[in-house]
């Protein structure tokens, strides 16, 4: 029979003491959460600059950093700071209500951007803020009865229906079909001939990424995107640029159309834009924002104060801690000295990247070898099935390097 007596302490002592059941968690997330996410074996309990440590205190170099998010590192003491006053002050109210925050970033964004790019549709994340720039391309080809738009093989832009007619993987794709516009095209990326091929007198725009994040990792050529500027310009099409994996330094520059001297008509952002918490951001001229007619487009959260004082902070610490040209250079350092572990390393077939966003194409698939990393104490992701993809926070310093590439050495024998 049970001693209720002795049950109670032992249940008040359990949760007095600051013991979690880990297992639970685990079990619980695997219960619990939908099947669409595969899931890892151990607890996350917190971050600390490019390091995130697990329930045993191990700690482990983040090149996944949320999915390229974590562009600032974790707990920043000044991102933590502004998203702690403005949580006393005020967290939200809608788009239409003008608040300090928001105007502080619209402006920002206008800033960090060339002219004409200064207006902004504040959303929630990287799909939203390419849901935004579709239907910003749609509005201002009005005139036209069946407006195309055409984006790239490879390309990937969310999974919401509009973004995920303009995503290539068929893998994504193939159950949603029948609910997928048959207006996007697929040019091959990189091959300005193929762009041509697809344009008729219904296309509206190019939606491209300048690098390809997803779809393994693939830098533009030095002057493809300008003839891809000229193209649009010839033609009279809207150049939609995703920068939403790209942008805020991950490449080496705050956003990648810099490497290629072209000014895009459109600019979708999201991941490293606000440290952390969801955020994106379509920002494009005045001129094609006035084709939209009030309302018919709008958002609930986007824009909220709280995110913006965290989107505020993080792009000010990106600026005083000279984030972006610390990308440029950890990446160059990166990808060096991958290049040197390929040549003489028969498993690998190319090493890809532009500042800190970088694949590393092996001929087999790459699982087994990020679960050996991990137990090296290095997080890295995947890009499909052969690529190694890395994409660290930009704060990484030079033993974070020196740690990556010799477990980066170990795993790729
Ligand atoms: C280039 C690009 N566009 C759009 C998206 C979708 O962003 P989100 O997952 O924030 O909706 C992603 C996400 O990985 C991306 O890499």
């Amino acid at each position: 029979m049970r001693n209720d007596g002795l049950f109670l302490n032992a249940l008040i002592i359990h949760y007095m003491s600051d013991e979690k059941d880990f297992s639970k968690i685990i079990q619980s997330e695997a219960y619990h959460h939908t099947k669409l996410f595969p899931k890892r074996d151990y607890v996350i309990v917190r971050g600390e600059g490019a390091l995130l440590y697990d329930q045993n205190e191990n700690s482990y170099i983040d090149c996944v950093a949320g999915h390229g998010v974590m562009n600032i590192g974790h707990s920043h003491p000044k991102y933590i700071e502004a998203i702690e006053e403005q949580l006393k002050k005020l967290v939200m109210v809608p788009p239409g209500y003008p608040v300090e925050e928001r105007s502080k970033l619209l402006e920002k964004l206008a800033e960090i951007t060339p002219k004409p790019l200064d207006q902004s549709f504040l959303s929630n994340s990287g799909t939203e803020s390419v849901e935004a720039a579709i239907k910003l391309a749609l509005v201002s080809g009005r005139n036209k009865k069946n407006p195309e738009i055409i984006a790239f093989k490879r390309d990937f832009h969310g999974r919401s229906l509009g973004a995920l007619a303009a995503t290539f993987n068929m893998r994504y794709r193939k159950p949603f079909m029948s609910w997928l516009s048959p207006h996007v095209k697929f040019a091959s990326f990189g091959n300005i001939d193929s762009v041509k091929e697809l344009i008729n007198e219904n296309t509206v725009a190019v939606l491209t990424e300048l690098v390809q994040g997803e779809g393994g990792v693939y830098p533009s050529e030095k002057d493809y995107p300008k003839e891809l500027r000229e193209l649009c310009d010839e033609k009279n099409l809207l150049l939609i640029d995703d920068e939403v994996q790209t942008g805020f330094g991950r490449t080496g520059k705050m956003f990648a159309y810099e490497h290629y001297g072209i000014i895009p008509d459109i600019v979708c952002m999201a991941k490293g834009i606000a440290g952390g918490l969801p955020m994106g951001a379509t920002i494009s001229s005045e001129d094609l924002w006035n084709n939209f007619q009030v309302s018919e487009h709008n958002t609930t959260f986007g824009g909220n104060p709280l995110v913006c004082a965290a989107a505020n902070a993080t792009i000010e610490i990106m600026l005083e801690e000279h984030l972006v040209e610390n990308s440029a250079k950890m990446g160059a350092m990166l990808i060096n000295n991958f290049q040197e572990i390929a040549q003489d390393n028969d498993n690998i077939r190319e090493v890809r990247g532009s500042g800190l966003m970088i694949g590393i194409e092996f001929k087999k698939p790459v699982k087994d070898r990020i679960q050996q990393a991990v137990d090296l104490g290095v997080l890295f992701l995947n890009a499909g099935m052969t690529v190694i993809r890395l994409l660290p926070p930009l704060i990484v310093n030079d033993d974070h390097v020196e740690k990556i590439i010799s477990v980066m050495r170990k795993i790729a024998t």
